[in-house]
């Protein structure tokens, strides 16, 4: 008998429109184009402008999108998981909120957190309940508004991060197309050197939380760096060697959009040149949950049935991983 897995039939992207580029952030902080380029990559980056918008509203134009492609109706998503640092409250979940946007009335849905891995976790979670055979239709969702918890007076954060949203479907499928195998780590001693200071249960807001910039991203970069590219590098090499595949025979990395020069430096430990690694963060940033589904998004007319991609990531908590898809339709 042949095992059920879960294939990606679908993706959708959506980013806002206002642009915040490099040059408007000149006028902010200290900081400067040639900077920024040359130790991120980053040019620009996306923000989501507008009283009372949230993450589930990017999340919803980008599921409403998703299901019109696949031509199906809201009504037949069994269960939705929508992987963010940024809900719309602390609670309810973002994702029951996006199933009412959309009109998803019968599907149960939750929220994840796994910072800028929550794709890859959600993605691998919501496969499980096709593989078991408990549901027929799930959507991951990775989406954040990270511009409603970053500082726009601190150089070393305001300049990496955007806004943005991507999610996909998954289906069942016979033909050993889609979600094939998945590394997923975590170190929560990693705490320390990214996370937000207050407005959780060890420290509520308070008018000194937030006199004190307490409700911002808090990043010790240098260090965050350095966890990130041995870890993300380890990981999708390891996906590689366990599922015995040589550099010819990945199409497509996909890397977590955080700073160019890891992703340049994880391509380079599984071998894959410039030209086999999807990268957008010049336009985006790092969108943390939506990094990897706005690439295949971006990506998706040129890839096709069968190719063979590596989805990769680090971020806070810590937490990283690498998942290897089988790509299941044509462009
Ligand atoms: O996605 C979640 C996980 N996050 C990450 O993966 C982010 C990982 N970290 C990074 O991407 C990088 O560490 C940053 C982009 C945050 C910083 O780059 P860096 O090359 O590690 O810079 P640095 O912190 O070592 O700072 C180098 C210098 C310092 O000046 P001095 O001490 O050498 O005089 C900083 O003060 O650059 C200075 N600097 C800046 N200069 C201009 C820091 N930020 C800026 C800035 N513009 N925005």
């Amino acid at each position: 008998m042949s095992r059920t897995t879960a294939a990606i039939t679908a993706v959708n992207g959506y980013v806002p429109e206002t642009v915040l580029s490099n040059q408007v952030l000149e006028t902010l902080v200290e900081t400067n184009d040639a900077w920024i380029t040359e130790r991120t990559g980053i040019k620009e980056r996306r923000i989501l402008k507008g009283k009372g918008l949230g993450t589930s509203d990017m999340a919803a134009e980008a599921v409403k999108g998703l299901l019109e492609k696949r031509g199906i109706a809201p009504e037949e998503i069994d269960l939705l998981i929508c992987a963010t640092v940024t809900p719309d409250h602390q609670f309810p979940a973002t994702a029951n909120i996006i199933c009412d946007k959309v009109g998803a009335k019968n599907a149960w849905s939750f929220d994840l957190m796994a910072a800028c891995s929550g794709f890859l976790y959600a993605l691998v979670t919501g496969s499980r309940f096709i593989e078991t055979g408990a549901h027929k239709k799930v959507v991951v969702v990775g989406a954040d508004k990270m511009s409603s918890i970053i500082d726009y007076t601190d150089r070393t954060t305001c300049i990496i991060f955007g806004d943005g949203c991507g999610a996909v479907l998954l289906e069942p499928n016979e033909d050993g197309l889609g979600v094939m195998d998945s590394v997923l780590r975590s170190d929560g001693s990693g705490c320390q050197y990214l996370h937000q200071k207050a407005g959780g249960s060890v420290k509520p807001a308070t008018v000194r939380t937030v006199e004190a910039r307490e409700h911002f991203v808090y990043q010790e970069g240098k260090a965050v760096f350095k966890f990130a590219v041995t870890n993300m590098a380890d990981v999708s090499a390891e996906i590689m060697e366990r599922n015995k595949l040589a550099p010819e025979d990945v199409a497509w990395l996909v890397p977590h959009q955080a700073n160019k020069r890891i992703i340049d430096a994880t391509a380079n430990r599984m071998g894959l040149d410039d030209s086999k690694v999807m990268v957008n963060i010049e336009r985006y940033g790092n969108t943390t949950s939506g990094t990897i589904p706005l690439c295949l998004w971006e990506w998706e007319p040129r890839l096709k049935k069968g190719d063979n991609l590596v989805l990769s990531a680090f971020g806070g908590g810590f937490t990283w991983g690498a998942v290897y898809v089988k790509w299941a339709y044509g462009g």
